[in-house]
């Protein structure tokens, strides 16, 4: 879950890739490096800690390059933040430069190989060992080929990569390499650039092309060459990024995260956008799979990460209630490991925003594997889920920059509303007129959020004041219990506090004897109106917590009087319907994350021991 970047061209090389770093930041930034040819010399500066240690190393000791550059920012797996372990690696001649995105599963037993040929290891990495090997075919061959010493290295490992290398012997060309890991080219007009995300080039170059799996591409200032492990040429796709660079930036924001919040309006617009034919229909065009193929589906399980997971479990009270579907839900790194009941009527439904979490892509892999029909519900086109999913329905949220979720989730949601109805379409459970009033519904949605962020202030006022909270509580139930655990984990990894949710029915069984005097409490409240009875069901529980001393902060739907008299805090959103809640209920408590970790001094687009793409299981 690292970032790569490298370039090719005319431009000054060490600029282009350091700015692509910065544009990579949110994958990885424990440490940064960069390996230019200078010369056609090879120079690297690598550097612990953000991205600013680099740059301040790079202006201490400034280099020319030959237009030819590559760069990384690292989130660490095998040895620790230092500098010696930030890439690139060099070999022992210091002629080949690398970095790497991914876990090198059997370098324990290539190093010893290595070591054993003599080779001296200058850090604890996984990566080194592609140095010295990459040196070592060169030697052997003779011809300069680096992009034949890479394919024949990339046969000898093991695990999951992206690899990027450039050498004094080859200084026209930059070579990569992938499997299992993220990577895209960007065509420019006589110059090239590769990165993990078309974040890194989008201010170059829009036109860009996907990798497949076990492809090695050789970059050149006019050309691009890709072909398989063995040297035959590949298929690959190409395709046109459909936003620019200013929506990759802060936009005035001193943080991405509170301009991803601001936009979710605007997201969730988005995603709804071309979904219903002039008929009327719903028409979810890279569905890719046939009703025929959705009609015979007995069983769904939606499988994702984190937030993603929270949108899931959200999407299992509409599916089931729409279309009467069995459906489950499950964190994807358990999934395999159950050894779960799958055949070819299971639609598995993998959710990630970014389309790369290793865990989910393995579970994916497994459900195929076992002939489930497999559908992806992701934010990055052209991502790895996506490509090797049966389907896809991209949600349309745009860059996320911020490592914390936030327009994706609403996005996430609205996808999966959209799967929910579809299904229920193309099995004829519900009339086109009851799915046309659902969608109305949604198409207000944008609307609704705008409206909860115009009155966020108070939440923000609330956040602040909790800055010294130790522990914060959330309860929900139907729907509103996997958002109340989206707001605990929301404020986890922002704010570096203890936050947990419960089932507010549960709270009698255990969690209530945690309450005591002055600890907050957050309740989401579900709609008076269709669930009246857990509607009151759940002011008795915050009538109970209060009894015993919690602070409750009660989010509740406007015009709900009955919570006032023992809300503490009443955050009011606006009164939709029960299954749609969360799209408004969620948002106040991404403020209230946000918020207070601002006032705790964090930094909440880079959060501490946190990864936007976590592309390790
Ligand atoms: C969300 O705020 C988190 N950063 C994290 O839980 C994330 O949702 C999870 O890692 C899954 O990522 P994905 O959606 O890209 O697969």
């Amino acid at each position: 879950m690292c970032g790569i970047v490298g370039y090719v061209g005319p431009k000054p090389a060490l600029e282009v890739v350091v700015e692509g770093l910065a544009r990579l930041e949110y994958r990885g930034y424990d440490s940064a490096g960069v390996a230019v040819l200078s010369d056609g010399k090879l120079q690297t500066e690598k550097r612990a800690g953000k991205l600013a240690n680099l740059r301040a190393a790079l202006k201490e000791n400034p280099r020319s390059a030959d237009g030819i550059g590559i760069g990384h920012t690292r989130w660490a797996t095998h040895g620790a933040p230092t500098d010696g372990n930030a890439h690139p690696h060099v070999d022992n001649a210091n002629r080949v430069a690398v970095i790497h995105n991914g876990i090198i599963e059997n370098f324990a037993q290539l190093r010893v190989e290595l070591e054993e040929r003599g080779c001296k290891f200058r850090s604890e990495t996984d990566t080194e060992v592609v140095a010295h090997l990459l040196s070592e075919e060169l030697a052997e061959r003779g011809d300069n080929d680096l992009g034949a010493a890479m394919r024949s290295v990339c046969r000898r490992l093991e695990g999951a990569f992206t690899l990027v290398a450039i050498s004094e012997d080859a200084p026209d060309l930059v070579v990569a390499a992938r499997r299992n890991s993220p990577l895209v080219v960007g065509r420019g007009d006589g110059e090239n650039f590769l990165a993990s995300d078309v974040a890194a080039f989008i201010a170059h170059t829009r036109d860009a092309i996907e990798l497949g799996q076990d492809q090695v591409v050789e970059l050149r200032a006019d050309s691009i060459t890709v072909t398989d492990y063995d040297g035959a040429p590949a298929p690959v796709r190409e395709y046109h990024v459909d936003w620019d660079a200013s929506a990759a930036e802060k936009g005035g924001y001193e943080y991405f995260m509170l301009k991803e919040i601001v936009e979710q309006p605007r997201a969730v617009a988005d995603t709804l956008l071309g979904r219903v034919a002039v008929d009327g229909t719903l028409t979810l065009d890279e569905m890719r799979l046939a009703p025929h193929e959705l009609r015979e589906i007995s069983k769904i399980v939606i499988i994702a990460c984190g937030t993603s997971y929270h949108a899931g479990l959200i999407a299992k009270y509409a599916i089931e209630h729409w279309c009467r579907i069995p459906c489950e839900v499950e964190v994807a790194s358990e999934f395999r490991y159950r050894d779960p009941i799958l055949d070819r009527q299971t639609l598995v439904i993998a959710i990630s925003q970014s389309g790369e979490s290793m865990d989910t892509l393995m579970a994916l892999r497994y459900a195929r594997e076992q002939q489930s029909r497999v559908l992806a519900i992701c934010n990055v086109n052209g991502s790895t889920i996506p490509r090797e999913s049966d389907g896809v329905l991209y949600t349309h949220a745009g860059p996320e920059v911020g490592v914390a979720a936030t327009k994706t989730f609403l996005t996430q949601l609205v996808a999966c509303y959209l799967v929910g109805l579809y299904l229920a379409q193309v099995r004829g459970l519900k009339f086109g007129d009851e799915i046309n009033t659902i969608i109305g519904q949604l198409a207000r949605m944008p609307e609704q959020v705008d409206k909860v962020l115009q009155t966020v202030e108070p939440v923000r006022e609330l956040a602040r004041s909790l800055a010294d909270a130790k522990t914060v509580l959330f309860l929900g139930r139907h729907v509103g219990y996997p958002v109340a655990m989206e707001g605990a984990l929301k404020l986890k990894e922002l704010a570096y506090m203890h936050a947990e949710a419960f089932a507010a029915g549960e709270l009698k069984h255990g969690p209530i004897a945690l309450i005591e005097d002055g600890l907050p409490v957050v309740v989401v409240v579900p709609s008076r109106e269709g669930r009246s009875v857990l509607h009151d069901k759940i002011v008795s529980n915050i009538q109970e917590i209060r009894a015993r001393g919690a602070r409750t902060i009660v989010i509740a739907e406007e015009g709900d009087d009955s919570v006032r008299p023992y809300s503490d805090t009443l955050i009011e959103i606006p009164a939709v319907p029960t299954l749609l809640q969360p799209i408004v209920a969620t948002v106040p408590l991404q403020v209230f994350a946000c918020e207070l970790a601002l006032a705790k001094g964090n930094d909440v687009d880079q959060p501490r021991n946190l990864a936007k793409s976590v592309t390790v299981e």
